[in-house]
């Protein structure tokens, strides 16, 4: 086969001889030869450009008991220009890959090159907008232009490889090559698929390739049934059943909760493990939406737990969950349709914190799976009558997974949806026969939106554990003493039996029943906030929870050897000590009679390690700080953490003092744009749009991809001027303004629904034989994403499609353009090709720390404002003083109240930049984001800021912001250490800065 005109020597490559250190069968993948259970969190490092962060995110997905995380890279990003490939600084991935393999986090790597993600053009380069190709086919000239991203990135990938010592264990080909347009006949495209893998293969990628699936069609999974002649080694799908509306946060559809995906992969890929590579996680937000608050809520704990488990139910063993930290679109990163915000509703939200109740339960459900090392050959039996199977209850549907010995139990309500209370019984096949549970009376209750695991046989390190509705949390095994930690929710009733260990004991609290049936100690409780600790002779410790008090427990890895090192081993894993904290434990190191503990603090908190720390604890500390502690005789260690809360001052925007200068000299009647491109282009290989201009006005066409973009538009009057129609286009909530010369025209002021608008203005009276200048200033919101294959989505152009000037050709007109400067050979490579736009100011370099501001004009800033249409700057510098040791969130929060006077929303938009990063795009009158969140590295802590503003108010009378300050987030006391920053190249003047 040759395509792509690469002269690439395809071989005919064989996974076996590859490499053997990640392998797998029908159940789970295996790494160096022990099975896991890849559980995965998705984390895109461009969305937190500060590498000195990437361990922190990483430490918390670790705390969750995770053991992956996948990861998106944006080609758009780091090839600006065609053939310039360049990823240093804040996008280079080494220091992503180290951080991973600090934390001991796998790495399923997803490059693209087509990503969708949320990000400008889906991850294509602009640029790519004049390649005529059909995207994602095998047409050559597209799969050319993707061979040096491929090629340069593979290569960064191949090293951190695990056979090179590496966290990269899976690479993921393309991403969701599963919708097609109907007049696209080759799909789905073995070739192409092929080609793509390939160039993967090409390039040193050696681990097994894994796909991803919009929605389980099947497409070259490798079978058995094998139906395409391409196939990746591992099939993969994805899968967002609560969409991403999130307007009724608390309203869970009918029939949304998926029951044949496991029928789907025995007939669709029965040879690979059952792997879901994106489950929703939270949901994206568009301009005009609701906020992220809302999402949290409707992806919730609840929706964790009838979810993650039905997922579960499957047979599941490689999942990866679609965001873990969905971080920022800084620096016009976002596709047109979301704003600054990429919080996902995720389990650590955009300020990194890890205070939303579905992080806790995160935890608690991916520390289970990893503490049941049966469940990874478990086999899902057929569930097609769950309904009433076990219970006998038709109100509840419980899915069985039946191991050598264990058995899983998914138990949740037939209508999924349920608010009620279900009161049941089951009856579990066990070793010692049927048992129908509870045994000692009463019986056993599901809460509406819930759904529990129970265990029949489950081994707690040789201990037997017959059967439990109380759930697990995790266990351990130090030494002959078992520690099993099981919880439940408010009020219910649950049971569990052991076989194999002495006469059980209540240690601590009450009303613990105890009772001996079939051979069994069974114990019943009520679960409350009151912790009951039952202990059987000397082999076992069970601490009885209810949830809330579970969601203070955490497990971290104990440090391998050097060939292992942080990664979960089983061996290390059974042992590591269970630790009851607070707010987040990232670290825990056993280091002979000492116990070394790293986390933060969000008050004062009581640590107790249950089980695992040094017989004769010597020393504690948290932090690299003594802490005082006792140990009980059994091992247990009690301690307290201080908080210290900080004094924290943060500058007053209003009476700091800024500095402002026009950003739109260009309606001045001495303005040149000479250095300008000229729209002089009588075609475009746009292959979406036909021109109806006699040149293109894409700005794409002129390798202006990213920012606001202004055009000049000069004629010669005749007097006959009286209108232009002008059609422009933006994306999603973009908008335009119009002046002829200095006087203004109008302005479009933009919608969440409108990706373009056109209309027909009246223009100022002209003077024949006069020149006259239109200037158009329009914001592109990011190019659109290419889902569809066989449609150029992405080249929806961006600036003006078209115009007519009255009593003139549209000859007539002379259009220059400009968008950052240089377009594709942009100014600042260390903050990227997307970081600026067109505006005079940015163009300048003015957003760059340095600017020399000193000559500008005293103002109070953006509440200051400016009384016409136009364009403000406005910079400021001030130092901040934050204690060290403190995570702190810091925002830029915007309230208006006091301009909206009139009847209308005034539409202005704002940018915000921090020492030359664009971390805000303010739309007010569309909204709904008006807190930013910019994090540490790119903030100064301890040292000087410099923050730039742009106002563009598109009202006939101007316009200011309301109310613009900064807002310090609760200080959390932190582990962490020192951030170090993000590179802040300064302000230079820039040669043919126009
Ligand atoms: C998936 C896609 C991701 C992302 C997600 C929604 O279908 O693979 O890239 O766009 O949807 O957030």
């Amino acid at each position: 086969m040759s395509i792509g005109g690469q002269g690439m020597k395809v071989k005919p490559y064989k996974r076996e001889v590859l490499q053997d250190l990640v392998t797998w069968d029908e159940h789970s993948l295996f790494v160096r030869g022990e099975r896991v259970l890849f559980y995965s969190g998705e984390y895109h490092p461009f969305r937190l450009p500060v590498p000195g962060l990437w361990l922190d995110v990483f430490q918390k997905i670790k705390a969750l008991g995770y053991n992956g995380v996948s990861a998106y890279f944006d080609w758009a990003l780091v090839e600006g220009k065609p053939g310039d490939f360049s990823a240093e600084g804040i996008f280079a991935l080494e220091p992503f890959f180290e951080a991973a393999q600090t934390a001991g986090i796998y790495i399923l790597a997803r490059p693209g090159p087509y990503i969708n993600a949320e990000v400008s053009g889906g991850g294509f380069p602009g640029w790519l907008q004049r390649n005529p190709a059909l995207y994602r086919t095998r047409e050559p000239e597209y799969l050319e232009a993707t061979q040096n991203y491929v090629s340069s990135i593979s290569k960064i990938i191949a090293k951190a490889q695990i056979t090179n010592g590496g966290p990269v264990v899976l690479v993921q080909p393309e991403n969701e090559y599963t919708v097609a347009t109907e007049d696209y006949t080759l799909f789905p495209d073995s070739e192409y698929f092929q080609y793509v893998e390939d160039q993967y293969r090409n390039n040193s990628i050696v681990v097994p390739l894994i796909s991803n699936d919009a929605s389980p069609q099947g497409y070259f999974a490798p079978g058995p049934p094998q139906r395409y002649a391409a196939k990746v080694d591992i099939y993969g799908h994805d899968g967002y059943p609560l969409g991403f509306d999130c307007a009724n946060p608390y309203s869970w559809p009918d029939d949304a909760l998926p029951t044949n995906w496991g029928d789907l992969h025995q007939n669709q890929s029965s040879s690979t493990p059952y792997s879901i590579i994106e489950f929703q996680g939270g949901a994206f937000d568009p301009w005009g939406g609701l906020g992220f608050e809302q999402c949290a809520t409707l992806l919730g704990p609840e929706f964790e737990r009838v979810f993650y488990k039905n997922d579960f139910s499957f047979g599941l063993t490689i999942f990866n969950i679609y965001m873990t930290y969905g971080g920022t679109n800084w620096g016009n990163l976002g596709h047109p349709g979301g704003y600054t915000s990429y919080d996902y509703g995720a389990v650590i939200t955009e300020e990194r914190t890890v205070e939303r109740e579905k992080y806790s339960e995160a935890k608690l459900i991916a520390n289970f799976f990893q503490s049941s090392p049966a469940w990874l050959t478990a086999i899902a039996q057929n569930n097609s009558n769950a309904n009433s199977s076990y219970t006998g209850n038709g109100a509840i549907a419980t899915t069985a997974l039946f191991g050598n010995v264990t058995k899983f139990f998914v138990v949740r309500h037939s209508a999924y949806n349920s608010l009620d209370t279900t009161d049941y019984h089951i009856t579990f096949p066990t070793s010692k026969g049927n048992i129908t549970v509870p045994q000692l009376g009463g019986s056993l209750s599901l809460h509406g939106r819930d759904s529990k695991v129970f265990v029949t046989d489950y081994d707690v390190g040789g201990a037997n554990l017959l059967y439990s509705t109380a759930e697990i949390f995790t266990w351990k095994k130090y030494g002959n003493k078992r520690v099993l930690v099981v919880y439940g929710g408010p009020g219910e009733t649950n049971e569990l039996a052991f076989t194999r260990v002495g006469r059980p004991r209540t240690v601590e609290g009450r009303g613990v029943n105890v009772g001996y049936k079939n051979g069994a100690a069974v114990l019943q409780f009520s679960t409350s906030s009151q912790r009951r600790i039952v202990e059987f002779g000397n082999d076992l410790a069970v601490y009885i929870l209810d949830r809330n008090s579970a969601y203070n427990y955490w497990v971290i890895d104990l440090p391998n050897d050097s060939v292992t090192k942080n990664y979960t081993n089983q061996k290390h894993f059974t042992s590591a000590p269970i630790i009851k904290a607070g707010y987040l434990l990232r670290t825990v190191e056993v280091e002979r009679d000492c116990l070394h503990l790293t986390g933060d603090l969000n008050a004062t908190t009581p640590i107790e390690v249950i089980g695992g720390a040094p017989q004769r604890l010597r020393q504690l500390t948290f932090n690299g700080k003594d802490l005082r502690f006792r140990q009980s005789r059994d091992g247990v260690v009690t301690a307290t953490a201080t908080y210290n809360k900080p004094q924290i001052s943060v500058p007053d925007l209003k009476t700091i003092g800024w500095k402002t200068i026009d950003s739109l000299p260009e309606i001045s009647s001495n303005y040149s744009d000479t250095l300008w491109t000229d729209a002089d282009l009588t075609y475009t290989n746009n292959t979406i749009r036909n021109l109806t201009t006699p040149t293109s006005l894409y700005s794409s066409d002129y390798a202006y991809h990213t920012g606001n973009l202004i055009y000049r538009g000069h004629f010669t009057a005749n007097g006959q001027e009286s209108t232009i129609f002008l059609q422009t286009q933006g994306g999603s909530a973009y908008g335009h303004s119009i002046w002829l010369n200095d006087q203004f025209v109008d302005s479009f002021y933009g919608a969440d629904k409108y990706e373009n608008w056109n209309a027909t203005y009246t223009l100022p009276k002209t003077t024949a034989g006069k020149k006259y200048v239109l200037t158009v200033l329009i914001d592109n919101m990011g190019l659109s994403e290419s889902y569809d294959v066989g449609r150029n989505d992405m080249q929806a152009p961006r600036g003006v499609l078209d115009f007519n000037l009255a009593g003139h050709n549209k000859s007539d007109v002379k259009w220059k353009l400009t968008g950052n400067l240089h377009g594709e050979d942009y100014e600042d490579r260390a903050r990227g090709p997307l970081n600026e736009g067109g505006l005079y100011a940015e163009r300048q370099g003015y957003h760059l720390p340095g600017a020399p501001i000193s000559s500008w004009k005293s103002s109070k800033g953006p509440e200051e404002g400016i009384d016409k249409p136009g364009v403000a700057f406005y910079a400021t510098t001030f130092d901040l003083n934050f204690p060290q040791g403190y995570d702190i969130p810091l925002s830029f929060s915007f309230s208006n109240s006091s301009t909206n006077t009139s009847e209308t929303t005034p539409a202005y938009r704002v940018q915000l930049y921090v020492n030359g990063y664009q971390f805000g795009k303010y739309v007010y009158n569309i909204g709904p984001q008006d807190v930013f969140p910019v994090p540490e590295g790119i903030w100064n802590y301890q040292g000087s800021n410099y923050v730039g503003v742009s106002l563009w108010s598109l009202e006939k009378n101007g316009g200011k912001v309301g109310s613009l300050e900064l807002v310090a987030g609760l200080p959390v006391q932190s582990g962490y250490g020192a951030v170090v920053a993000s590179p802040q190249p300064k302000w230079k003047k820039r040669e043919g800065a126009y």
